[in-house]
């Protein structure tokens, strides 16, 4: 695991986003799989501008979209699939056959993990899996205690990813389970990258880095992994030994 990092947010994301340029340059059907969020917000944006400057061509990449809020409308904008198509999909035109969400309405939500799994068997491995980290450790929503020996499976949220939540929705929602990528998935990726910015996100990077890896903080699997770059800018890094960081000077 390479630590990577960068001067602000800007800088950050503007990297991530030559990743997936450069993946798509050199594969064309590439398969890339992110988190929705905060964190990669900017990232899709600078994507999206990078991507309509040069011309690159995404109609043949697929796209698989990390996670799902349960029970949550596709209409409503603090749904992942919401957050997927207005900053990427819709923007990049993807094709919608290469594109795989989660339906957190699914009445069948074991075989909508199941279908996925069989999505990604059949379209994988995933080239390139951008992940951001929640304020108690999860990734997706492998949430404190997650077996590592998952893929695709419901998950009942932690409290803090349920209150923390509440900041996608214009409204108090009540969230009480998440469908996701497991682990499984994380771990047969041939790229991981693991981004994170802000001074709140410097204690979660530092126990990510540094802890054994457990599934008590769940993100410590990314140390497990053999390509995975963990980038940050300065703030989500101050807590970190010096030791472990590359200074990326960008
Ligand atoms: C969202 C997801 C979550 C977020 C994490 C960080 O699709 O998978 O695990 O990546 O909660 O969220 P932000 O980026 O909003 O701080």
């Amino acid at each position: 695991m390479e630590v990577k990092i960068y001067n602000d947010y800007q800088g950050l994301s503007a990297q991530v986003a030559d990743h997936v340029i450069d993946l798509v340059k050199q594969n064309p059907e590439a398969v890339l799989c992110m988190a929705s969020g905060d964190t990669p917000k900017l990232c899709c944006q600078l994507l999206v501008q990078k991507a309509t400057s040069e011309n690159i061509d995404f109609s043949n990449v697929t796209f698989i979209g990390l996670d799902e809020w349960v029970g949550i409308d596709a209409t409503n904008e603090g749904s992942c699939r919401f957050f997927f198509e207005k900053n990427l999909l819709d923007p990049l035109r993807f094709r919608q056959s290469n594109v795989r969400l989660f339906n957190g309405l699914s009445d069948d939500l074991d075989g909508e993990c199941e279908r996925m799994d069989a999505f990604i068997k059949g379209a994988g491995p995933i080239d390139l899996m951008i992940v951001g980290i929640g304020m108690n450790g999860h990734i997706g929503f492998n949430e404190p205690g997650v077996s590592f020996d998952l893929y695709a499976h419901v998950a009942e949220l932690d409290k803090t990813t349920t209150s923390v939540g509440q900041k996608y929705f214009n409204t108090a929602i009540r969230l009480d389970r998440g469908i996701t990528l497991g682990f499984k998935h994380l771990m047969e990726s041939r790229k991981l990258i693991l981004m994170a910015n802000g001074a709140k996100k410097a204690g979660v990077i530092k126990k990510a880095v540094e802890d054994e890896v457990s599934n008590i903080f769940p993100a410590t699997v990314i140390q497990s992994h053999s390509n995975a770059v963990v980038m940050v800018d300065k703030d989500a890094a101050s807590l970190l030994q010096n030791s472990l960081s590359v200074a990326a000077n960008k």
